[in-house]
């Protein structure tokens, strides 16, 4: 601070002592030595002379400051000046000098961290075109910020045409009927299959998710959605599918030779050949049906997931359909020592408008799982209620039961129960989702009550044919059959 005071003084005290000695110079002069006018003007003129000579030494250091300061404003921020005339001008230079070397290294810190903040952004821009599903991101008025790649290529625009254009305007999302806009999609958690039309009408079905982002306005981001391009895994599930059941369909000829060919010689020769040889031929026999029954579900299964499973309904016979599956299964029964037994119901039943074969399938499928699922000794019981509009059916065990966890699975596709016990019965999983979709196809439900250990009840209901709903109900079957594809089976 002294330092600072003395240089501050020496600054005025130069001025002071020339501006002294020009004004007083000539005239002490003219004092001391008796001058002619003449002369001391011409003393004065010296005088003045040199004045001007020191001022311009004196105030030399302003000039280099403000070379100095345009020198640094240009950005050359490592300049630096360098004057020693121990006055203010010195004192100025050292703050210059301070604040340049404050100012640099601000500067240099903004620049590392502008760089850093771009490598971040290239990071994160390069992050976003390198993920294959399309993300675009909405402000608070539902406009578009920012679109990457994948949403590029999906909806045919690109960043510069549609940015700060309101997505309704941009993309259109339809579920089968209507279209979804964003004020329905544009909240937390929305996620649905749909179809997106772009650019020039370009469809693509896509998975929609959709996140809220923040509810702050400085970030002016509201929504972000991301679309998953379903139509390369619908073409896998297809070509799958395609390959199912041409393989299926490849083996279902010979198959059903062998089954055809194999029973007929077992009942032709049952008495021309050895006890041995007719174990082994009926083994194989047992061995061919059991994979025809599982190229069967297989092709069914097939149609299920093409939507294409269709019913023939018409009013059926329950109760023959039921006596004739009991029928068949009776040998199975027998030799597990189960007893199985169909209850006729006090009243006669009503006609059901059901497809018979189809029907069939389902109660195979729900009596064979009883006998299979119940041990030795059990008893399985096949029972029919009947209410004004419909007929239940009760397949009822006294087997194994089904743990609670497994029963909401359990008409899901290859869902078998997996504990040790259910484990010892052979099975693919289909039984029961074949069955499901057959009665949901012939508008009944489908249901099971079930405990471990106590046995389990399969229930399923089929709608009675009246008067009227009985055509009325066939027309809709029809055209519904119609719409899904062929009648086949
Ligand atoms: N009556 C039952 N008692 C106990 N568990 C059962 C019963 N019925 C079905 N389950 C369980 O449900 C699973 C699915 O049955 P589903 O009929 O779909 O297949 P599966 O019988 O194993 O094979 P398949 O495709 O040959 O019918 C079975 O694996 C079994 O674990
Ligand atoms: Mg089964």
């Amino acid at each position: 601070m002294q330092q600072e005071a003395k240089h501050k003084k020496t600054l005025h005290l130069k001025i002071a002592f020339v501006v002294i000695f020009s004004t007083f110079s000539p005239f002490i002069l003219g004092l001391f030595i008796h001058l002619t006018p003449l002369f001391i003007l011409l003393v004065a003129a010296v005088s003045a002379s040199c004045s001007i000579a020191i001022l311009l030494w004196v105030l030399r250091p302003l000039g280099n400051l403000i070379e100095s300061t345009k020198t640094f404003s240009d950005g050359n921020l490592n300049h630096r000046i360098d004057i020693r005339s121990g006055d203010e001008f010195e004192e100025a230079g050292n703050s210059f000098n301070l604040m340049a070397e404050k100012l640099s290294k601000t500067i240099q810190s903004m620049e590392s961290e502008r760089a850093i903040a771009i490598a971040e952004k290239n990071k994160f821009d390069e992050i976003l075109s390198s993920i294959i599903d399309g993300i675009i991101a909405l402000d608070f008025n539902k406009n578009i910020i920012f679109l990457n790649k994948a949403s590029e290529q999906l909806t045919g625009y690109n960043q510069t045409e549609v940015q700060g254009k309101s997505i309704d305007q941009v993309i259109h999302l339809f579920s089968d009927t209507d279209e979804i806009l964003s004020k329905t999609y544009c909240r937390e958690n929305f996620n649905q299959t749909a179809k997106l039309i772009g650019k020039m009408g370009k469809q693509t079905k896509v998975k929609t998710i959709t996140t809220q982002v923040s509810t702050t306005v400085q970030t002016n981001l509201s929504c972000i959605i991301i679309l998953h391009d379903l139509s390369r895994e619908e073409e896998l599930e297809q070509m799958k599918l395609d390959f199912v059941s041409m393989a299926s369909h490849e083996l279902k000829t010979p198959l059903t030779s062998i089954v055809g060919y194999l029973s007929v010689f077992l009942e032709e020769n049952q008495k021309n050949i050895s006890k041995e040889s007719f174990n082994l031929l009926n083994k194989a026999f047992t061995a061919a049906k059991q994979l025809q029954t599982l190229i069967t579900n297989l092709l069914n299964v097939n149609k299920i997931e093409r939507e294409q499973l269709s019913v023939s309904p018409e009013p059926t016979d329950h109760l023959a359909i039921l006596a004739k599956v009991v029928d068949d299964l009776r040998s199975l029964a027998t030799q597990k020592s189960i007893v199985l037994n169909l209850s006729h119901p006090a009243q006669t039943l009503p006609k059901v408008l059901a497809d018979p074969i189809r029907l069939s399938e389902v109660v195979t499928n729900l009596v064979a799982n009883a006998i299979n699922y119940t041990n030795p000794g059990g008893k399985v019981e096949i029972a029919v209620k009947v209410s004004p509009v419909e007929v239940e059916t009760v397949v009822s065990d006294t087997g194994i039961g089904i743990p609670k966890e497994a029963i909401p699975h359990l008409f899901n596709k290859f869902f078998r129960v997996s504990n040790t016990e259910q484990k010892a019965n052979k099975g693919t999983g289909l039984g029961l989702y074949i069955s499901k979709s057959i009665i949901e196809k012939l508008h009944g439900k489908i249901w099971v009550e079930s405990e471990p250990g106590k046995g389990s009840k399969f229930l399923f209901t089929l709608p009675v044919v009246t008067q009227s709903s009985g055509i009325l109900d066939s027309r809709q079957f029809t055209s519904q059959a119609f719409q899904s594809g062929t009648l086949n089976y």
